[in-house]
């Protein structure tokens, strides 16, 4: 059974939830931003904290910046990061160190400077009343959920989180997660937290015995489909945070398709985040795996 259609608001944004019925626009800009801070928060994960004032004071969750990490040839194109949380002048970005641009990231210092285009992409939107969200976090589906989380209780929404990792230590954002939210339940693939499996289990629990009014999705696209399913079989609204391979990060050069009920859209300037039931999942636009 498909989730019936839902009127969706704007994003949660300073302490309250509003509904305007039209979305915020914010206009992307370039800033020149300074690291604050770049630390290992697990095996091959860093947190990036940057001084970015003009990005920290119009982004809302879900967001994403463009960041150009060096300014070799290598990093001619910007790479896609998740704001994971904005908080007075700074943003923060959760990141895993994957490829060339990543492993450069995690040797930046307090000091150094790089630019960044952002807010870029629409984020997470709010349903009409909407009184309790789940949120469902794969690996590092953590970064663009984190300040969703902190936004919606400011707001007075109700939190839940079911979370997953392949290891306890790799279960991120959980400070943030444990303070916004009323219950978190976690799996870890190897039992070192919570239960043992995918997380996909303690959503389906979470989804049946709570009956959030809405479901926000991010991890792998496997699981985030999964959830997805969940969800329309119980007829709860859904949203997916997809990420696909951008080059240009503005509508410009189509490298982010995804497929949608209503045909091809950009990832960068439609998504990343969509209503799960536009989204056809055949999986070929997938960025490539490492
Ligand atoms: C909207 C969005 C938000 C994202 N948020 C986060 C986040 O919060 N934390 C995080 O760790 N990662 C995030 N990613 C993925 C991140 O952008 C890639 O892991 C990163 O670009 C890899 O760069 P690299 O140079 O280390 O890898 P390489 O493989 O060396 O990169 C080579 C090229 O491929 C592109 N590329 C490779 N993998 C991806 C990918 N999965 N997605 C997009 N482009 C890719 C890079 O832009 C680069 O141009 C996000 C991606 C998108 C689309
Ligand atoms: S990244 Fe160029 S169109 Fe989306």
């Amino acid at each position: 059974m498909g989730a019936a259609r839902t009127e969706w608001f704007h994003r949660p944004r300073g302490g309250r939830v509003t509904c305007s019925g039209a979305d915020i626009a914010t206009h992307p800009l370039l800033e020149r931003v300074e690291v604050r801070r770049n630390e290992r928060v697990a095996e091959g994960v860093g947190l990036l904290v940057l001084h970015a004032p003009r990005i920290a004071a119009t982004i809302e969750p879900g967001q994403f910046v463009h960041l150009r990490i060096s300014t070799g040839a290598d990093f001619i194109l910007r790479r896609p990061f998740s704001v994971h949380r904005a908080s007075g002048e700074t943003i923060e970005v959760l990141y895993q160190v994957l490829g060339r641009g990543t492993r450069e990231l995690a040797t930046r210092e307090a000091g150094d400077v790089m630019d960044a285009v952002g807010p870029l992409g629409n984020g997470w939107r709010v349903p009409v009343g909407a009184a309790h969200a789940l949120l469902v976090a794969g690996g590092l589906g953590a970064a663009p959920l984190g300040m969703l989380a902190e936004r919606l209780a400011q707001g007075g929404i109700a939190v839940s989180v079911a979370q997953g990792a392949p290891t306890a230590e790799r279960l991120l954002a959980r400070d943030l997660f444990d303070a916004a939210a009323r219950r978190v339940v976690v799996a870890t693939d190897d039992g070192s937290a919570g239960e043992t499996g995918f997380v996909t289990g303690p959503s389906a629990r979470l989804i049946a015995e709570d009956r959030p009014d809405v479901v926000y999705v991010c991890g792998p696209e496997i699981m985030t489909r999964a959830v997805a399913a969940q969800a329309a079989a119980a007829g709860i609204p859904c949203q997916v945070s997809l990420e696909r391979l951008m080059a240009c990060g503005i509508g410009a050069c189509l490298s982010c398709v995804v497929t949608t009920t209503s045909g091809r859209k950009r990832a960068c300037v439609d998504g990343p985040v969509f209503d799960a039931e536009e989204v056809c999942w055949d999986g070929s636009e997938l960025p490539p795996r490492h």
